[in-house]
């Protein structure tokens, strides 16, 4: 049985992924994490922001330091907080790629063009075998348009792409107002991949205290059905290769994300909650399936249930939407 998967322009030995993570922090996990099967690893992010602060707290004359308006610092984390450093995380990737064979996928998380880029070039003279460009952004400010914010997102991919040889995959938030054209877009700009979508990691509110509480909740399987509607209907329209990240929990959600188009499956909550070893348990449930079914290769039935065949990808989600509320009795 082949399981291999292409992605990036890399050939996989899994469609089984490791996402961006502390799953690749560590040289033991992530030795662990390719022995139970995984096709890649992702990198936790290095963060655009986190950039700038370790560039001022070098500098003898921080004040001369070019942030490219970046201001904020009270609202981020202090830089000792950041568990890899930018020089440490250069090394993590060196580590990685000494102690493994699968690919190993760093993250580079901005949404502006900036100095933070550079660090694309660096990521890849470490020996990263593909870069993930998280565009992780809230846009507040009403004066400006989405046609401004995917702008300054398509020059950022742009920029990141021209400054390395190795693939880019751009990882995304769903709440674009048209999702399938930006993807467009950004496949025009130099994306290699899509991964879809980022959850929101959103502030709560302590009714205490009366201030905002952050924690981090681990994804649960409902998030799936966003994530599975999109590929179906990225799939049959992108050259991109495509990667599906939250809410997969078991073998059938991996086999749903194949089915509707993912050539990469990303796998963080349920490693975390049943540790690394866990990933094998998915590859069988998969390799069982197939076996049910007659399917020799992951090519056999990628993309299947996608959208391709559906003249019209709008009325088909207007026609769900319409019948599961109708389904409802009281
Ligand atoms: C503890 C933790 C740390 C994460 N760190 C990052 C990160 O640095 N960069 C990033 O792009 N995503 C990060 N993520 C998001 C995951 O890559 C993934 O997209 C998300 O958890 C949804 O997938 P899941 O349902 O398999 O958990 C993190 C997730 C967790 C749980």
């Amino acid at each position: 049985m082949d399981l291999s998967t292409p992605y990036l322009g890399l050939k996989l030995v899994s469609p089984l992924a490791v996402g961006a993570s502390p799953l690749a922090d560590d040289i033991h996990m992530a030795r662990q994490i390719q022995d139970a099967g995984a096709g890649a690893i992702v990198m936790r992010s290095l963060f655009e922001e986190q950039i700038y602060l370790d560039e001022i707290s070098r500098a003898p004359q921080p004040q001369l330091v070019a942030t490219d308006g970046f201001h904020e610092r009270a609202m981020f984390p202090a830089l000792a907080d950041y568990q890899l450093n930018p020089d440490q995380y250069l090394r993590q990737i060196e580590q990685l790629k000494a102690a493994l064979n699968i690919p190993v996928i760093a993250s580079l998380n901005g949404c502006r063009p900036g100095g933070w880029i550079d660090y694309a070039s660096r990521f890849e003279a470490a020996g990263a075998d593909a870069i993930e460009l998280n565009l992780y952004h809230f846009s507040t400010d009403p004066g400006s348009s989405s046609l401004d914010v995917e702008a300054e997102m398509l020059e950022t991919v742009r920029l990141v792409k021209s400054s390395v040889h190795i693939p880019v995959a751009v990882k995304l938030q769903p709440f674009y107002t048209s999702p399938a054209h930006f993807v467009q877009k950004l496949g025009r700009a130099g994306a290699d991949g899509i991964v879809v979508f980022n959850r929101f990691y959103q502030a709560d509110i302590d009714i205490a205290d009366q201030e905002p509480e952050t924690r981090l909740r681990l994804s649960d399987p409902a998030e799936l059905l966003l994530r599975l509607r999109w590929l179906a209907i990225l799939s049959p329209r992108t050259r991109c290769s495509l990667a599906l990240t939250g809410g997969v929990h078991d073998g059938s959600d991996v086999i749903k994300g194949i089915l509707a188009g993912a050539h990469v499956v990303q796998l963080v909550s349920v490693l975390l909650r049943h540790g690394p070893r866990f990933l094998s348990t998915l590859t069988e449930s998969l390799r069982k399936w197939m076996v049910e079914r007659g399917y020799e290769a992951i090519s056999d039935f990628r993309g299947s249930m996608n959208l391709d065949r559906c003249s019209d990808a709008a009325a088909f989600e207007r026609g769900s939407y319409q019948r599961i509320l109708q389904n409802w009795r009281v």
